[in-house]
């Protein structure tokens, strides 16, 4: 048995030497948000945060979280830069079938909190291993430049 810790609670995980991470949070915790796409760390929709910086979930062992935080799409898109994004997405039509938005959301989520000004190439690079089938993309790098932008301006001191 393997304590995991997961948008703030404690999960007991069995078998999680021989399990992914991606398939503990969907089946055990039920955290469906979290997306399984090609299962080989190529197309980002399964992305979470492992102690704050984004993996691929589908290529990480659940016991290898033991000693560490993670956040889902659930809980990123909460509040912050999360839920702002996760507004311009949807404002931008940046959201057609929406199987690779929650990787992107988090993933972008990630970026705009570490790099709070991003360049339209900081952006595209960030999200490179992220696929995207329906959009062309164009509508997911302008939500990620007007979230930005709203985070800057809500954060800004008074
Ligand atoms: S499902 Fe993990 S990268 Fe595609
Ligand atoms: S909205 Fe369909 S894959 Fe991106």
């Amino acid at each position: 048995m393997t304590r995991i810790r997961c948008n703030g609670a404690e999960y007991r995980v069995d078998r999680a030497g021989d399990r992914l991470l991606i398939d503990v949070l969907r089946e055990d915790l039920r955290l469906t948000g979290t997306k399984l796409g090609c299962g080989t760390g190529d197309c980002g929709a399964c992305t979470v945060l492992l102690d704050g910086r984004p993996v691929n979930s589908c290529l990480v062992y659940a016991v290898e979280c033991a000693a560490s935080e993670v956040e889902t799409v659930e809980r990123v898109s909460r509040d912050g830069a999360g839920r702002v994004l996760a507004e311009e997405l949807a404002e931008a039509g940046a959201v057609q079938c929406g199987f690779c938005t929650m990787g992107i959301l988090v993933m972008a989520t990630s970026l705009i909190e570490s790099n709070p000004a991003p360049d339209r190439a900081e952006i595209e690079t960030a999200l490179s291993g992220n696929l995207c089938r329906c959009t062309g993309y164009l509508p997911i790098v302008r939500a990620v430049e007007s979230a930005a932008r709203r985070v800057a301006a809500e954060r800004e001191p008074a």
